[in-house]
């Protein structure tokens, strides 16, 4: 079966987070009856991570803001991903990109205990660690020659015996593997929704189904958004709209290009009977990323297929994909194949996502292409836009490399 994304546990959540029961503004009667009553300091677009992150950030800082997602909440890329918190596996070649990642993790797991005080949910975070894994010396080679990140990677180098006695149920011929134990992951969906939930609760409104957002700015800047349910009035747009943060730019001669890089995945689940093979760290191969979810089931991902927007799931990639994990943790040829999926992940012309205000027009900001790493990325973001419509600078805050302009400077778009 295939679908837009994975089922979330219904075991690791509150049931107040079910989608069903996520609380909405009364859309039809509130905006036809009084749309110009809308107003925000701060208005969102789009409700993904990075979106939903943001929202929970101004929300917690007393700030106030209305989030609009053309959709539901979760329903983009961050409903496709594997929810890995890989800050010390991703090999990050901007050093900028290195520390906000280690950042992003570690203000995530102080996230968590935030939103389990205010909501109760569960976001099925994890410290388990990462096992990167090698066939041969040849192979460990090679991968040490083209890392880029040399140093400030927390790792222990596990040799055979050790690898054997650890990781039970990994391929017996490994040769040895790093281990990286501050390595985390998360349930990518119910993190999204907790952080609106939790926005929702500390102030901010969230709106679903808000379709045809057209930005309103003037030689002043910012105004507000006309949208088919009505217009709402604020100081603040944040474009957090993922892949399609590009188009919304557009409309007030923005040009900050996105560009999709369909991923494939697939979910199995073990039987007890099978519970001896199944792993119970992240593996993160070179090949291949299997990753074992607080839902029961483990997550195997992912293809990166350059230009690809649909979301159509190939025979020869799940061979793929099940080829090269089952190689590495030989259990999963026994499991059960639950679903797949493919997502679309939001690049840029560098690789570095747009985080920052848009100069030309005064209140509006950026907050997309965060590619391979918007889940990991997401707590980061929303406590730098946070600072920014609070009066910081990106100098301040040590961010130009993620300003919106960047590529202008370069000349990389003239
Ligand atoms: P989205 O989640 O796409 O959210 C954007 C939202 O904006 C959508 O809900 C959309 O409906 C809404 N929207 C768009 N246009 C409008 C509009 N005009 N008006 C209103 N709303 C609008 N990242 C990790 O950190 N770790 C991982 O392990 C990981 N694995 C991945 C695996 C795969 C297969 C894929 C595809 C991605 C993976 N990623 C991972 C990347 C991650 O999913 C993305 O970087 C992240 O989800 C981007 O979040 P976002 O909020 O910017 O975008
Ligand atoms: N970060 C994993 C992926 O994008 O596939």
């Amino acid at each position: 079966m295939v679908q837009r994304g994975p089922s979330q546990p219904e075991e690791v959540i509150d049931s107040s987070c079910e989608q069903d029961k996520f609380k909405r503004l009364p859309l039809s009667e509130t905006l036809t009856k009084k749309p110009e009553t809308f107003h925000a300091e701060t208005i969102i677009v789009g409700g993904g991570v990075i979106g939903c992150a943001i929202a929970f950030e101004l929300a917690s800082r007393g700030q106030e803001v209305l989030l609009v997602e053309q959709s539901e909440i979760a329903s983009g890329a961050s409903c496709a991903a594997a929810g890995m918190l890989a800050a010390d596996s991703e090999d990050f070649a901007h050093p900028l990109m290195a520390q906000a990642a280690y950042d992003s993790r570690e203000l995530l797991h102080k996230h968590k205990e935030q939103i389990s005080a205010l909501t109760g949910m569960d976001l099925g975070l994890r410290r388990n660690g990462f096992i990167t894994p090698f066939r041969s010396y040849g192979d460990l080679s090679k991968y040490k020659d083209k890392r880029n990140t040399t140093s400030g990677v927390q790792q222990l180098w596990w040799d055979r015996s050790t690898v054997q006695r650890e990781a039970l149920w990994l391929n017996r011929d490994t040769y040895g593997a790093y281990y990286r134990s501050l390595e985390s992951e998360v349930l990518p969906v119910s993190l999204t929704r907790a952080y609106a939930r939790s926005a929702e609760m500390m102030g901010a409104r969230i709106l679903e189904g808000v379709q045809d957002v057209q930005l309103i700015v003037d030689k002043h800047g910012v105004q507000g958004i006309k949208t088919a349910k009505g217009e709402m009035c604020c100081k603040h747009i944040i474009i957090a709209a993922g892949l399609h943060g590009e188009q919304l730019m557009h409309q007030v001669g923005v040009v900050l290009p996105s560009s999709p890089v369909k991923g494939e995945m697939l979910a199995v689940r073990f039987t007890t009977d099978q519970a001896g093979g199944r792993p119970d760290r992240t593996v993160y191969a070179e090949d291949v990323y299997i990753v074992p979810k607080a839902n029961g089931e483990v997550w195997i991902g992912a293809t990166s297929l350059p230009g690809r927007k649909d979301h159509s799931v190939s025979a020869n990639s799940m061979q793929r994909l099940l080829g090269a994990a089952s190689y590495w943790v030989p259990g999963i040829k026994e499991a059960d194949f639950v679903r797949a999926w493919a997502g679309i992940r939001p690049s840029t012309p560098d690789g570095l996502p747009y985080i920052g205000k848009c100069e030309g027009i005064s209140g509006l900001y950026a907050a997309y292409g965060h590619f391979r790493n918007g889940i990991l990325l997401s707590a980061i973001t929303g406590r730098w836009i946070a600072d920014m419509v609070e009066g910081k600078s990106a100098e301040e805050i040590g961010i130009e490399a993620f300003s919106p302009e960047r590529l202008n400077r370069k000349g990389v778009m003239s």
